[in-house]
């Protein structure tokens, strides 16, 4: 199955923090677990770059070639990301000409739907959103997002005839309950759709960076170059060929099984997006999932508090699964949740070192001494039952990152608590065969263990592989049978494994 993944596309005027990481390592989850479970997946982000902000940043920091600020910031972003393990497949920027190309091909089909007018507009622009606000959005006259008052703007402008959608959007969102997900979501965006959605502008006044849009008969507007959320939305298809005849879709990964971002974006998701691509005749994606924003130590992340955590200071100290486990087993997908350095640090003690970690330190040594560093054999209970693995599996498929995580922390206590009762120390020294039985079961249930955090730790799950064969890691990885492997496909008894090292080292 193809499977197609897309992180929203982020502005450059600033570095990635911790927020954005959040909708990567949920991406990237995602896309891991898809390939493992054998789909063909294409995992696309980028930056967001033709926007006023890119231009104002740029004058601020004092460079005047905007392509060089460009550069160098959208390289930023992507060193981010490798840095910390995504596995995007590929990074989109929007001042690519393949970009221009088709985000302008969008617009000329909307055109030809009848779907564009030119109208001239008086409004409140805000630049943080890059969106026109009414008086209802506003609080105290400023936007709750950016605590600034919008810009009076008058332009003649092309519109977007949006609300000739609004019934199909309805219905489309109402026969496809999957689309908005988590589903707590979908009221405000129905409500929105019903009561508050107008045609909004799709070009502006060129500010300096943008697709101009070329002057016809037909399109009579000079100096215009497209809104910066039509543009970018537009990426999601520029990365299947759209605006080219003979690559459209050449791979089939459109429409799109999966939009990932925050709740802040849905609105232009669920609304605008979904009805510019039936204007231009195209499917809509097959879900949309908002995840929540979070604080850091109690705060809003912003640019004037000085708290938008670099996520790569966090790394560096403590490794990026470590991070990715914090994330994704402390906030609940679709809540709202909060980043803390001390949160982060108890993590890191209780789950990773003293629970996975210790857990597969502890057996391991015992294996050392007991089974003469081998891999032993002759488990005699099943591992995991079935059921667990069913349960972990609709975990995954759910985008419950949370349950997944606890499914594996309940592995390690199950295998503790074993250790515990069996006593492999004292039944050493009286019965030398059943101790290799009982720590072949424990193996056993850390191979399940290494395969269930695959996607949720892949530096881990690695390291924990390469402890259980020669083949461990090839067979879980790359093999076609990797969807469906098990702890015991694994194991390859009698394998002399390397010195035992700590998978979570203390930190000071
Ligand atoms: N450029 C637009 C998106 C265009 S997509 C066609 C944009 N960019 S952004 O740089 O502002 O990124 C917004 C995204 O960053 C949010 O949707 C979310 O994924 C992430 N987050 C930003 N702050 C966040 C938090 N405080 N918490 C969680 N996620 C956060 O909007």
């Amino acid at each position: 199955m193809k499977y197609y993944i897309t992180t929203p596309i982020y502005y450059i005027n600033d570095k990635p923090h911790i927020g954005h990481a959040y909708t990567m390592i949920l991406s990237d989850v995602a896309a891991r677990w898809h390939r493992i479970k054998g789909d063909d997946v294409k995992f696309l982000t980028g930056t967001d770059e033709n926007s006023k902000k890119t231009v104002l940043a740029a004058a601020k920091a004092g460079v005047d070639d905007i392509a060089r600020y460009t550069d160098s910031m959208s390289a930023g972003w992507s060193d981010t990301w490798r840095a910390m393990n995504i596995t995007y497949d590929e990074f989109i920027r929007t001042t690519e000409p393949r970009h221009q190309r088709s985000a302008l091909a969008l617009f000329h089909a909307a055109h030809k739907a009848g779907d564009i007018y030119v109208k001239k507009y008086q409004g409140l622009y805000c630049s943080g959103c890059e969106a026109y606000k009414t008086e209802k959005d506003l609080v105290d006259g400023l936007c709750p997002d950016h605590k600034r008052a919008p810009d009076a703007v008058e332009e003649e402008n092309y519109f977007f005839a949006v609300t000739r959608y609004r019934d199909q959007l309805l219905a489309h969102i109402e026969q496809n309950p999957l689309f908005i997900r988590p589903v707590s979501r979908r009221n405000e965006v129905v409500n929105f759709i019903k009561d508050a959605m107008e045609d909004f502008s799709v070009s502006r006044v060129n500010p300096g960076i943008g697709i101009e849009i070329p002057q016809t008969s037909e399109l009579p507007l000079s100096g215009q170059v497209l809104y910066v959320w039509f543009d970018a939305l537009a990426n999601y298809i520029t990365a299947c060929g759209y605006g080219t005849e003979d690559s459209w879709n050449k791979d089939g990964y459109w429409p799109a099984s999966l939009h990932m971002m925050g709740k802040d974006i849905i609105k232009f998701h669920c609304a605008f997006w979904p009805a510019m691509l039936l204007s231009a005749g195209l499917p809509l994606p097959e879900s949309v999932f908002a995840h929540g924003f979070f604080t850091v130590e109690g705060q809003k992340i912003s640019k004037s508090l000085g708290n938008a955590v670099n996520p790569l200071d966090i790394t560096s100290v403590y490794g990026n699964d470590a991070l990715r486990w914090y994330l994704l087993s402390e906030i609940t997908q679709g809540e709202d949740g909060e980043y803390s350095s001390e949160g982060l640090r108890q993590v890191y003690r209780s789950a990773l070192s003293s629970g996975i970690g210790n857990c597969f330190q502890r057996v391991m040594t015992m294996v050392q001494k007991y089974c003469d560093g081998k891999i032993p054999e002759g488990w005699d209970i099943v591992g995991p039952s079935q059921e667990k693995w069913v349960l972990y599996s609709e975990a995954m498929n759910t985008l419950d990152f949370k349950r997944a995580c606890g499914e594996v922390l309940e592995l390690v206590k199950a295998c503790d608590q074993y250790i515990d009762q069996q006593q492999p120390w004292a039944l050493a020294k009286i019965d030398p065969v059943r101790v290799r039985i009982v720590l072949a079961n424990l193996v056993r249930t850390l191979a399940d263990i290494a395969l269930m955090i695959r996607p949720l730790m892949p530096d881990t799950a690695t390291r924990m592989l390469a402890y259980f064969g020669s083949q461990a890691t090839e067979k879980a990885l790359m093999s076609p049978q990797r969807a469906t492997v098990h702890g015991h496909d694994i194991l390859e008894p009698g394998f002399a494994f390397p010195q035992v090292e700590p998978l979570f080292p203390p930190i000071v």
